[in-house]
């Protein structure tokens, strides 16, 4: 069962879900309209979001952002678009999504994208487990409604998100969505590991071989040095990852020197 949790004054989250791999998604309340941060794995997430917000009393969002091109932040776009609600994402990002709004969710077609490689078995395991099995439900990946290069600031009425294109160790699309007023960010999963580029073994059998082979695989040093020092340009005292819970700055920083002190 998902919780909304408060951050401050105008942050909240819904918190993730280890078992299918779903994300924290992002919620940043203005006075003339609120942002959704990250789009969600399915229509059901969205939809269990969208659920906590009207339970809690707080408007819907007037439009959402998306982090990266990865399934588990970008398929519950197809939800979103139902709602109305336009998501706004860095033209690096749109780039991906065109080229994999082609992917059909078939047994055969995902065989094939795994033997290729354009898909990875991680994903593969976890995204069945979200539909529970039923691919039919998996909705086709869609570009988005409103594009920025690098940078983006939208004011929501009393607060402003800052979306910026950091790219980083994980993906090169890599947006982070920054909130001066409250000296927070969203960084989605723009620390984490390069899962689609470079080769690690995932067993769907064994979680724990499994985390230890995602946490030993190596960092790229140019692009982790390169984001860190992006981050640090930035004025803010908590952090959320996609996939991990709320953390300090100074917690958060610590974590990427160890990194870089590896190499
Ligand atoms: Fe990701």
């Amino acid at each position: 069962m998902h919780q909304l949790i408060q951050l401050s004054e105008r942050i909240w989250y819904m918190d993730l879900d280890y078992a299918t791999d779903r994300p924290n998604l992002g919620y940043i309340q203005g006075d003339e309209l609120s942002l959704m941060f990250d789009c969600g794995a399915s229509p059901a997430h969205v939809s269990d979001f969208m659920g906590l917000l009207n339970a809690h009393g707080l408007p819907l969002p007037k439009m959402a952002a998306l982090s990266h091109w990865h399934w588990d932040h970008a398929l519950g776009m197809a939800a979103l678009k139902k709602q109305g609600i336009p998501v706004i994402a860095c033209r690096q990002t749109n780039v991906v999504l065109g080229q994999v709004s082609s992917w059909e969710w078939t047994e055969t077609a995902m065989q094939r994208r795994l033997q290729t490689g354009e898909d990875i078995l991680f994903c593969d395991d976890f995204i069945r487990k979200e539909y529970k099995g039923d691919l039919s439900a998996i909705p086709q990946f869609r570009t988005a409604d409103i594009l920025f290069e690098e940078t983006k600031t939208l004011d929501l009425g009393g607060v402003t998100a800052q979306l910026i294109h950091v790219g980083g160790p994980h993906s090169e699309d890599s947006v982070v969505c920054y909130v001066s007023e409250e000296k927070f960010v969203f960084l989605a999963d723009s620390a984490g590991k390069d899962l689609y580029g470079i080769p690690w073994d995932y067993d769907p059998n064994d979680q724990a071989a499994s985390d230890l082979a995602m946490e030993r695989m190596p960092d790229d040093p140019v692009r982790l040095r390169k984001y860190r020092k992006a981050l640090e340009q930035l004025d803010f005292k908590r952090c959320l990852k996609g996939h991990a819970p709320c953390s300090s700055r100074s917690e958060w920083m610590e974590e990427l020197k160890e990194r870089e002190a590896r190499l």
